[in-house]
């Protein structure tokens, strides 16, 4: 039984709407905070793959999405290709060396760091109930890029910015170093049960034109290749973060079976700028849903009135925050729900 998610992203247009939301395992869960705290850390809970599979379960246990999405991180990409990683409370990641003044080639790869995220999968996939989808994910080139190259998150992205122009040949290299590894990782976790994949470029937005050509578009076009070489049944949906007119052109050449929508994105507009039939999936404000505000479940239905015509997950424009009260969540699922087209 494929479940309506998986089915919308085959290109089913199905009432009501499937739904699940990014970063829906994660802080704003008191049984998260529970065992996050008994384990020790963030790392600590990817690599227990007993416990990743539970967090990966949670959100489902209490609201009943129709998607499981693995809990990991797009950082376990450089993590595997070399670099140390670690998560400061309160900071953020931090990997090292960073690429902005150490060679990739000086990196020792260490595959082993993919394995357990494979085994949190396989477990999933066991305990998962039939009719919901189980989403495997890794972070677009691009993006992981801008982690490897600056050590950390960055405003502007300005230092991987900055490498790709001086020395764009060292910046491919480190691009297509993060293709090679992302395609098999994420072969790995479909072969492990994952029955679709997205790619996260969360920092897509940052580039000009001619640069989300190279560095966006064309590395998720050889990623979703290989991919449907390898297995060509299974969707991946692509979600170039702030492409915003950009979008157009990579629902055409990236080969995408579904587009995420950030919530800058006029639902409107998508609709009429994207191909016809192609699923979107997003594009509800995720402060809207923190707020709480009275209008949320008016604008929920806006979203899905303007994607009515074309398969569409509901979904946020960007992961839910760690702040968001359970009692809003609630509401979401109440209203897209209750809507039947
Ligand atoms: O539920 C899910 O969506 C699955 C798990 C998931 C996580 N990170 C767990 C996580 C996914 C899909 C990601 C993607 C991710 N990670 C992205 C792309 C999407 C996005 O949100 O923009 C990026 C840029 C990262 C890198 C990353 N990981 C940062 C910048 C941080 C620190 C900031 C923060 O929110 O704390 C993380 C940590 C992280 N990844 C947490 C979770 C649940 C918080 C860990 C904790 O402190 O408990």
């Amino acid at each position: 039984m494929p479940g309506i998610l998986l089915d919308t992203l085959r290109g089913g247009n199905l009432f009501p709407r499937p739904l699940w939301l990014m970063r829906q395992a994660g802080r704003y869960l008191p049984e998260y905070r529970a065992l996050r705290a008994e384990k020790g850390g963030f790392l600590e809970l990817v690599y227990d793959s007993e416990a990743a599979a539970e967090i990966t379960l949670q959100p489902i246990r209490r609201f009943g999405f129709d998607g499981a999405i693995l809990f990991s991180d797009i950082l376990i990409v450089p993590y595997a290709m070399g670099q140390d990683l670690e998560f400061l409370a309160g900071e953020g990641p931090r990997l090292s060396p960073r690429l902005v003044d150490h060679a990739l080639g000086g990196l020792q790869a260490v595959p082993e760091r993919l394995r357990p995220i494979y085994e949190t999968v396989a477990k999933v996939k066991v305990a998962l109930e039939p009719g919901r989808t189980l989403l495997g994910f890794a972070g677009s080139p691009w993006t992981v890029a801008t982690y490897m190259v600056a050590g950390e998150g960055s405003r502007d992205q300005h230092a991987t910015r900055l490498m790709a122009y001086r020395d764009p040949a060292a910046f491919a290299a480190i691009i297509d170093a993060v293709i090679e590894v992302t395609v098999d990782y994420l072969s790995g976790q479909i072969e492990a049960g994952a029955e679709a994949v997205q790619l996260f470029d969360s920092w897509a937005g940052s580039l000009a034109p001619a640069e989300f050509e190279r560095w966006v578009i064309a590395p998720n076009a050889r990623i979703i290749a290989a991919l449907k070489a390898r297995h060509p049944d299974v969707p991946v949906i692509g979600f170039p973060k702030g492409a915003g007119e950009k979008l157009a052109a990579y629902a055409r050449e990236t080969g995408a079976d579904a587009i995420g929508l950030d919530e800058t994105i006029d639902p409107v507009w998508a609709s009429a700028a994207l191909p016809d039939g192609l699923p979107v999936q997003g594009n509800f404000d995720p402060l809207l849903l923190e707020s709480g505000n009275a209008g949320l479940e008016k604008r929920a239905i806006a979203v899905l009135e303007a994607f009515a015509s074309r398969p569409h997950v509901f979904n946020l424009g960007h992961g839910i925050g760690q702040y968001t009260p359970i009692a809003h969540v609630e509401r979401l699922l109440r209203a897209i729900r209750e809507w039947k087209g």
